[in-house]
Parts: structure tokens; C-alpha cells; sequence
């Protein structure tokens, strides 16, 4: 939510912050603006829509300097507007600004420093962040004769202080032209270290191309950037040594390639990172799976007696998938939560209850939170998480990483079977632990290295998809049901939908609808009924008739072959045959292409939807 860029160094800053804001496009794409230092003052060029928009505007009225900060907007407090966008001027253009997350208490600073004679010209809450640090920067320049880095950073410290939220902030100063500082409270930033060069973003991508070297600030960290010199402090402690990472990812991950759109090319990409997900975590002779990264001795995870999977949206959908894969193999009760409730619930939990967050970019604010909130009780906190150094990642006590490369489109799809691949890895490593046979084990190993190939079957059946989005893209509501394994899948498929082509679409248990949403059942309501063949088939076909003798229009995912459905459904897209507990994993393929495919013919942007942005980080 939001995206922040910098550049010091010898280049043309303009360059590297447009290309970051790009990059950082997922964040948040109201609004969108840079600032750059020359000699004397600070140019600011923003404007309300893409980044594209803002091109255009540096192409009529360019900025030239090598110091400069840049901002992508998810907008909280105010409208889109050109006015509202950052970056934001403190004083009287003393500072400039860009802040990504949430000022708690901005309405009275703003009073506070509207007394004090401050006008301020914007509805943001970032503007009184601006002006304080104006204000602390005047106050000291009481004290001191020469305006000098230290009382610029003396300023900040102040200002950071007074503030109550979450923030990453890039800060410009107009009369030391060759200085950045940045500071860091619930919002990430990542530093990017090159030859004589420094780059800030709030996630690694930017950075692709430019350094493989970066820094991931923690909270109440400070970095203070001139040319060739990088300072990083903490508020308390004081200042402290780099710790500096090399970027494991290339420029191939960020790019389009022949894909129309980054859905669309990570939605092709999951047979490639299921078996990411799967490489070297297989363990044919002990018939498990190997997750080192759990940091925990197996006295410690045999003494688990219960496991809560917290996460939100689509991570969520994953979680559910897990509570039926770990109950089943692994016979421990798990209970998902959704992270914002969590967060502020106190429920019971024991020392022997394991928590693990479940998370594509690991910056989403609430699964941080409720993370926190366990590790304060001091519960083993694990995460499965994407992005390698995000917040989550690096505060969780250990966890599984899903390998899946960046996930660009707002709409989650690659990290969803990721996530499920890595706890129906949970689900054999914890059932072998406990009571799951050796043949068992090798059963599930074998039926787990298949899948990366029948994902790809799965894939074969976009042209069936697009065939069946031509003929239902006109209709404003959606059912979507199945049973068991494949309940999360029909949630999972209801939301892409929502999400991506504005359509009503309700997720249900398939004989749960019986209970109320049957009655939303007429012609111009398509029920998406997943009915793979499973232990359970039968009943989920009665619920097909159900709703077939309402008069509701049927699209049947089921598997291939499947004569007995083709006669119910109006409809049918077939998918390969695979074990129960693993058919999520198949059924959520020709979900994400519907969605895809009804968005593209209803015009909408299917990988910057209204009002969403990739990564949640405010409450
Ligand atoms: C839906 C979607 C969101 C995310 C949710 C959690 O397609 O992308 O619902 O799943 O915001 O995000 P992460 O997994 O990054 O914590």
C-alpha cells in the first residue's frame, strides 16, 4: 500500500525513481510523484492517476538532479487529487516528502502546528509529518548557527518521536541538496547499495537491474544517504553496522514477457513454482518432508498439540485448505483465523499451540499484528511467506518460504497453490511425525511430484474457460460451491472474480446453500459448482440437481471424462484426475482464468483493479 523510491548518486535520479514507481505500480496507483534536488530548491512533478500519467507530466516539465525520492499512492486520508499526492513540502519548502502507512495522531499535530502558524494545503495526514520535521528543523537552527546533516537528522528523530502509526518516510532537504533520510515504523523499506550509489524502495523490485547489495531497515531504524556514504542507525541504540543481503532475484521475475497482463503470465507460472515449492523438501527415503526452516527441535514440534493458521484474503482461502490437509494426515486441530480479528481477540492458546502467519508479500499489516501478538504470548510464530526479507519473513521465529517469484498482478493466484503445496507439506512432515505410515508417506510424496504436470494439464483448458467467459461475462451474479477439499476453492474463486471484474460472486459450501443463498438461484445467476470426482462426488451432483431444477444456469469443473456431469451442467471444463486432498490445487486453475477472462470482456484492468492495492500495509 503506497510505494516509496530514492536515488543519490551519480545518475540522473528521474530515471531510476520512474522506473521503481513502476515497479512499486502493484502498491497503490491513485496517484503518483517525484521530487529532485538541484542547487537551490526542490522540483516536485505529481499527478493524480498511473505513473504513466506522471511520465507524461516529467516529459512537458522535466526535472533534472541526482538526488530525488518518489511516491506511488494508495490513498488513505484524502481523495485522489494532484494536491493530495506526494511527495509532501514541510515549511516553506524547507523539506519534501514521500510516506508510506498511517499517522495516527495527524489531527492534532495539525492543530498543534496550524497554531504555530503552518498552512497546511492538503488532506493528508503525511502533511503534518512534513511540517514537523520543518518545525524541528527551524527550532534547531536556533540553536546552532550552520544547518549541518547532523541537526537535519536531529529533526527527524524529533519528528519521529511525536508520531503514533506506522510510516516509511524518504526525506528531502532543500538546503543540504545531497541528503536522504529515511526511517522506518511498520511500513517496509529496503535499501539498495550500489558503487557510489544508494537506492531505497519499499520492496526489493525496484532494485532489480540496479544492485544486487540491499539493507532491509527493521523498525525505528534510520538511514541517513549522502553521495558514497550510508549511516544507518537505531532510534534507541544508535548507530550501527549494515547488514547487507545479496538479491537472489532477476530481471526475468519482473518482466512481462509475451503475457498480456502479469495474471495471466503467473497463473502459467505454477507449474514452475509448485515445484519450487517442492525442490529439495521431499525426502523419499524417510517418506517426509524436510522444512529445515521451521528452527524448531522435533521434542518442540512433537509437544504440538494444536496449530492456528492466521492469515487474510486469498492466504486465507490457502489456510482453510490447510486445516483440512493437517487435520486429515496429521490428526492436530487447527483453526484459522482471519489475522484482523486475531489481532484483537484473546483466545486461548497454550504453550503448545503453534502459530503460523500465511502471507504472499509478508507486509500485510493485520497478519504482522496478530503475529506479534502471539509472539508477545510467547507462542512458536512461524511464517509461509513469498517475499524473502519482508517484515513477516524476517520476525517470525522461522517458517517456510514459498519460492514462488514476485507476484506482480494485485490479484493473488501463483502464491495460492504455493501456499497450499507448502501445507500439504505441513500436513506429511507433522502425519509422519505422529501416526502416518511409511507407504502413506510415499504415497503422498509420489502423488505431490505429480502435480507440477497435471497443473499443467490443468492449463489446457483455457480455451473451454474463455469459450464459457464469452457466454456468461453479461451477468452481474455469481454462486460459487463445492464441498470438502474444494469449499476454500469455490471461496478462492468468488473472490478473484469480485476482485477483478466488480461481479457480485458469493463462495458457499455446496449443501450449505440450501440454507438461504438457494434462493438467489434464477436464470441470470451461474452457479460454479467444483465437482471432481471424490468421496463425496454424489452429494455435491445432488446439489448440482438442486439448483439445475431452479432454473439456475451450471458450469461444472470436473474431471476429465466426466459423462454424468456433462448431462446436469450447461456447462462443463474439465480438469486431470488427481487425489482428493490435492484437487484445490488443480480446481483454483480454470477459477483464476474465468475470472481472468469475464474481467478482460467487461473492460477492466484485470491486474490494477479499482480501489485494491497488492500489499495491505495499513490496518
Ligand atoms: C486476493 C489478494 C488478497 C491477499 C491478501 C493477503 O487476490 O491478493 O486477498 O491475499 O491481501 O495478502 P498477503 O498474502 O500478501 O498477506
Amino acid at each position: 500500500m503506497c510505494g516509496i523510491v530514492g536515488y543519490i548518486g551519480p545518475r540522473e535520479a528521474t530515471q531510476f525513481l520512474l522506473e521503481g514507481l513502476h515497479r512499486l505500480e502493484y502498491r497503490g496507483y491513485d496517484s503518483a510523484g517525484i521530487a529532485v534536488t538541484s542547487t537551490d530548491n526542490i522540483k516536485v512533478r505529481k499527478k493524480v492517476g498511473r505513473v504513466s500519467e506522471l511520465a507524461g507530466l516529467l516529459d512537458e516539465q522535466p526535472v533534472a538532479g541526482h538526488t530525488g525520492i518518489g511516491h506511488t499512492r494508495w490513498a488513505t486520508h484524502g481523495a485522489p487529487s494532484d494536491t493530495n499526492s506526494h511527495p509532501h513540502t514541510g515549511g516553506n519548502g524547507e523539506i519534501v516528502l514521500v510516506h508510506n502507512g498511517v499517522i495516527e495522531n495527524y489531527s492534532s499535530l495539525r492543530k498543534q502546528l496550524q497554531g504555530l502558524g503552518y498552512v497546511f494545503t492538503t488532506d493528508t495526514d503525511t502533511e503534518a509529518v512534513a511540517h514537523l520535521v520543518a518545525h524541528h528543523l527551524e527550532e534547531q537552527l536556533k540553536l546552532e548557527d550552520e544547518l549541518t546533516e547532523e541537526l537535519c537528522l536531529r529533526a527527524v528523530k524529533l519528528t519521529l518521536l511525536k508520531l503514533k502509526g506506522t510510516y516509511g518516510l524518504a526525506v528531502l532537504f532543500r538546503d543540504i541538496p545531497d541528503l536522504i533520510i529515511a526511517a522506518r515504523n511498520g511500513s517496509p523499506l529496503v535499501l539498495g547499495v550500489g558503487k557510489g550509489e544508494y537506492f531505497i524502495a519499499s520492496d526489493a523490485s525496484p532494485l532489480i537491474g540496479y544492485t544486487d547489495q540491499v539493507v532491509y531497515l527493521s523498525d525505528h531504524e534510520i538511514a541517513v544517504l549522502t553521495p558514497g556514504k550510508l549511516d544507518l542507525m537505531h532510534r534507541d541504540t544508535g548507530s550501527m553496522a549494515p547488514s547487507i543481503h545479496t538479491l537472489a532475484q532477476v530481471s526475468a521475475d519482473i518482466d512481462l514477457g509475451d503475457y498480456e497482463h502479469y495474471m495471466l503470465k503467473e497463473i502459467y507460472e505454477q507449474p514452475q513454482t509448485m515445484e519450487n515449492a517442492l525442490r529439495g523438501r521431499l525426502d523419499d527415503d524417510e517418506a517426509t518432508a524436510k522444512l529445515g526452516g521451521l528452527n524448531l527441535s522435533p521434542q518442540e514440534l512433537r509437544r504440538v498439540d494444536r496449530i492456528v493458521l492466521t492469515a487474510c484474503g486469498t492466504s486465507w482461502h490457502a489456510g482453510l485448505v490447510g486445516e483440512y490437509l493437517i487435520e486429515e494426515f496429521a490428526r492436530i486441530p487447527v483453526e484459522v483465523e482471519y489475522a484482523s480479528e486475531l489481532r484483537y481477540r484473546n483466545p486461548p492458546m497454550s504453550d503448545r499451540t503453534m502459530i503460523f502467519a500465511i502471507t504472499q508479500s509478508g507486509e500485510t499489516a493485520d497478519t504482522l499484528a496478530a503475529m506479534r501478538e502471539c509472539k508477545r504470548k510467547g507462542l512458536p510464530t512461524l511464517a509461509i511467506c513469498n517475499v524473502v526479507g519482508s517484515s513477516i519473513a524476517r520476525e517470525a521465529h522461522g517458517g517456510v518460504y514459498l519460492h514462488a517469484g514476485p507476484e506482480i498482478g494485485v490479484a493473488s493466484t501463483k502464491a495460492f497453490t504455493s501456499q497450499v503445496t507448502v501445507l500439504s507439506l505441513l500436513a506429511l512432515f507433522f502425519g509422519r511425525m505422529r501416526h502416518l505410515s511409511y507407504g502413506a508417506g510415499q504415497r503422498f510424496i509420489r502423488n505431490l511430484q505429480e502435480m507440477p504436470e497435471k497443473i499443467h494439464r490443468a492449463l489446457e483448458c483455457h480455451e473451454a474457460v474463455k469459450a464459457v467467459a464469452e457466454r456468461y461475462a453479461s451477468m452481474n451474479n455469481f454462486l460459487y460451491l463445492g464441498r470438502h477439499y474444494n469449499f476454500p476453492v469455490a471461496l478462492e474463486g468468488a473472490l478473484k472474480l469480485k476482485e477483478i471484474s466488480y461481479i457480485h460472486a458469493e463462495g458457499y459450501p455446496a449443501a450449505e446453500m440450501k440454507h438461504g443463498p438457494i434462493a438467489l438461484v434464477d436464470q441470470q445467476t451461474p452457479s460454479v459448482f467444483i465437482v471432481p470426482r471424490s468421496g463425496i462426488y454424489s452429494k455435491v451432483l445432488s446439489n448440482l440437481e438442486e439448483v439445475k431444477a431452479r432454473g439456475g444456469p451450471v458450469i461444472a469443473i470436473a474431471c476429465e471424462g466426466d459423462e454424468k456431469v456433462a448431462q446436469l451442467a450447461d456447462d462443463v471444463i474439465y480438469i486431470p484426475e488427481v487425489e482428493e486432498y490435492l484437487q484445490p490445487l488443480v480446481c483454483a486453475i480454470p477459477l483464476q482464468l474465468l475470472s481472468y477472462h469475464i474481467a478482460l470482456l467487461r473492460g477492466c484492468n484485470v491486474d490494477r483493479p479499482r480501489n485494491l492495492a497488492k500489499s495491505v500495509t495499513v490496518e
